[in-house]
C-alpha cells in the first residue's frame, strides 16, 4: 500500500481492511543498542502551548513512531520490557541469566503478553504497523515471532542493531539506562555496573540474524548505520520504513527553522503569492546571520541553508549565504501550501467569497484542501522526502513558510495533526531544534524587528496585527 493511500484511508477514518498491509517491525539486538530509540516508546507527549522559551519532549524519544504518526499511519509499540515490569519491576542482572529458569519463564510470559496484545490490536482492524520492541536475541525467539505473525497474516520486518563500540555502549547506558524504571531510585553507578552485567548475560546466548534466516525480511544496522544489510524487502511501506531507519544517525546536530522575513503580502494580509519581502523583512534578513550565531553554533560547524523556490525565502537567506558562505539549496517541496483559487486573497475576502470553504477549513484545517490547491495533509506527503533528507543530514537551517514550517515542526516535536495547523509560528523568530537521546530540545530566538502577525485563530476573521501582539512576551 502506498504511503499516500494509507494516509488517505486514515484521513477518511475508514477501517483498514484485513487484506491491507499489517506489518510487525521486530527489533533485534543486545541491550543499549538504540532499539527503543529507533522504535519509539509509543508515548504521546504533546508539547505545552506556545509561547515558551525552552521545550523538550522528555518521554517521547520515539523516532519511527513519530514518523508514522506524522504520515498518518496507525502504529503502536509493544515493549516487552514494560510487560515484564508488571511482574518484575526492578530485576538484577541475574534475572537475565539464561540459567535462571524462573527468569526465563517470566521473560517468555512477557513476550507472549506483548504478542497476544499485538495480534488483538491488529485484529481490531485499526493497526498498520506494530513495533515489537525487545531483544529478540535468539533464532528460536525470532522463529516463534515469525510463525505467530504468519498465522495472523502479519508481515514481519526484522530490524537488528549491532554495535561493538564499547564507549558508545557505555555512553548509552549512562545516558538512558541508569534513569530507566528498571533502576529508579538506585545508585547510578551501581545501575551501570548491573546493566553491563545484564548485557553479558545476553551476550552468552545472542545470535545475530544469519543465513539460516534468509527467508525473513530484515535490515541489519551495523555501528549506527555505517554498514547496512538489507534482505528481501517486499512491499512499499517496508521499503519506506527501512529507508527511513537506515538514514537515522546520532551525531550531535541542530536544525534551525525560520519563516521568511515579513513579506509585502503579509503586510496587506494576503495569502500565497510570490511577493518580495518588506523593509522590515529585509531588516530581518540582514539580522539573521547574527541571530543564528547568537543561538549557539559550535566552532567550525557547517550548516546547510535550505529555502523554498519563492522569492521571499530566497531574499531572506541572501545575507546568510553571503556572510557565512554556507552551501544553499532551493527546494520546490518547501514552497508554501498552495491555496488554489484563494491565492492572493485575505482571509476576510475568502470568508466573503467562499463562506462554506472558509467554515470547512476551520472545521478540519488539517484535511481541508483549497479548491485547486492543497491541504496540510498534502503538504506533509510532499515533505516526506524533505524529512528523509533531514534525517540523513547534520546541521541545517530551513527558511520556509508558515504552513510548511508547522508541518516540519510537528514532525520533530510530535504535534498531533489536529493541532499542528493552528500553531503560532511568529515571523522574525528563529527556532532551534536539537535532538537529544531523550527527546528534541527547542529554543526560540526572536529578532528585535517588528512584523505583522499572520496567525488566525479558529472562528476568527484574522485582522492582521503588529507583532508582538498584546500579552505576548518577547522571547530569547
Ligand atoms: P535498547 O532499546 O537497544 O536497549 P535504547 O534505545 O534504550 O537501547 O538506547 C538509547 C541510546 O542508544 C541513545 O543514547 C542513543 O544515542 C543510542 N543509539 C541510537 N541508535 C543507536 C544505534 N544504531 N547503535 C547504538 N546506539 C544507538
Ligand atoms: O499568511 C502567510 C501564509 O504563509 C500564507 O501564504 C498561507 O496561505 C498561510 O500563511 C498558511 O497559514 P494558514 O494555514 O493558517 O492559513
Ligand atoms: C526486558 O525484559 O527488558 C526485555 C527486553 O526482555 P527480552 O530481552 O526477554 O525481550
Amino acid at each position: 500500500m502506498s504511503l499516500s493511500k494509507v494516509a488517505a484511508n486514515a484521513s477518511a477514518n475508514r477501517i483498514i481492511q484485513s487484506d491491507d498491509s499489517k506489518i510487525c517491525v521486530v527489533m533485534v539486538g543486545l541491550p543499549a543498542r538504540g532499539k527503543s530509540l529507533i522504535a519509539g516508546k509509543g508515548m504521546f507527549n504533546p508539547p505545552p502551548p506556545f509561547p515558551i522559551l525552552l521545550r523538550t519532549i522528555v518521554d517521547g524519544y520515539n523516532i519511527a513512531m513519530r514518523y508514522l504518526a506524522w504520515v498518518g499511519i496507525p502504529a503502536k509499540v509493544f515493549n516487552v520490557g514494560s510487560y515484564r515490569r508488571s511482574n518484575t519491576p526492578q530485576p538484577s542482572a541475574t534475572f537475565f541469566d539464561h540459567h535462571n529458569s524462573e527468569g526465563e519463564r517470566m521473560r517468555r510470559a512477557a513476550a507472549e503478553g506483548a504478542m497476544t496484545d499485538m495480534i488483538q490490536w491488529f485484529a481490531a482492524g485499526k493497526g498498520v504497523v506494530a513495533i515489537l520492541d525487545a531483544t529478540n536475541s535468539t533464532k528460536d525467539r525470532r522463529k516463534w515471532i515469525y510463525e505467530q505473525c504468519q498465522a495472523n497474516d502479519i508481515e514481519t520486518l526484522f530490524v537488528e542493531s549491532i554495535c561493538d563500540d564499547e564507549d558508545l555502549i557505555m555512553t548509552n547506558i549512562l545516558e538512558v539506562k541508569t534513569t530507566s524504571p528498571d533502576y529508579k531510585g538506585q545508585d547510578p553507578e551501581m545501575a551501570a555496573l548491573d546493566f553491563r552485567e545484564r548485557i553479558r548475560n545476553y551476550e552468552m546466548v545472542y545470535e545475530t540474524i544469519d543465513d539460516d534466516e534468509k527467508k525473513y525480511t530484515y535490515v541489519k544496522l551495523i555501528n549506527v548505520g555505517s554498514t547496512v544489510i538489507i534482505n528481501q524487502i517486499k512491499d512499499y511501506l517496508s521499503s519506506r520504513l527501512v529507508y527511513y531507519i537506515q538514514n537515522l544517525h546520532i551525531k550531535p546536530r541542530s536544525i534551525w527553522l525560520s519563516r521568511h522575513g515579513e513579506s509585502e503580502y503579509n503586510l496587506t494580509g494576503r495569502i500565497g503569492g510570490d511577493s518580495n519581502i518588506s523593509e522590515r523583512g529585509e531588516a530581518y534578513a540582514t539580522a539573521l546571520p547574527e541571530l543564528l550565531y547568537k543561538s549557539g553554533v559550535p566552532p567550525n560547524t557547517k550548516i546547510v541553508i535550505w529555502t523554498s523556490t519563492l522569492r521571499r525565502t530566497i531574499q531572506t537567506a541572501r545575507h546568510l549565504k553571503e556572510k557565512t558562505g554556507f552551501e544553499k539549496l532551493e527546494w520546490k517541496a518547501l514552497d508554501e501550501l498552495d491555496s488554489g483559487v484563494c491565492d492572493g486573497l485575505t482571509y476576510e475576502q475568502i470568508a466573503e467569497k467562499f463562506p462554506e470553504d472558509f467554515a470547512a477549513r476551520d472545521e478540519d484545517k488539517y484535511n481541508y484542501r483549497y479548491r485547486g490547491g492543497e491541504s496540510y495533509r498534502d503538504v506533509v506527503i510532499r515533505l516526506e522526502p524533505i524529512i528523509m533528507e533531514l534525517e540523513r543530514s547534520e546541521n541545517v537551517i530551513i527558511v520556509t513558510h508558515q504552513a510548511v514550517l508547522r508541518c516540519i515542526y510537528a514532525y520533530f516535536m510530535n504535534v498531533p495533526q489536529e493541532k499542528s495547523p493552528w500553531m503560532e509560528v511568529p515571523l522574525h523568530t528563529l527556532i532551534k531544534l536539537t535532538p537529544r537521546a531523550y527527546g528534541t530540545e527547542e529554543q526560540r530566538f526572536k529578532a528585535d524587528i517588528p512584523a505583522v502577525s499572520t496567525w488566525r485563530g479558529k472562528g476568527t476573521s484574522a485582522k492582521h496585527q503588529e507583532f508582538p501582539a498584546e500579552g505576548q512576551s518577547a522571547q530569547h
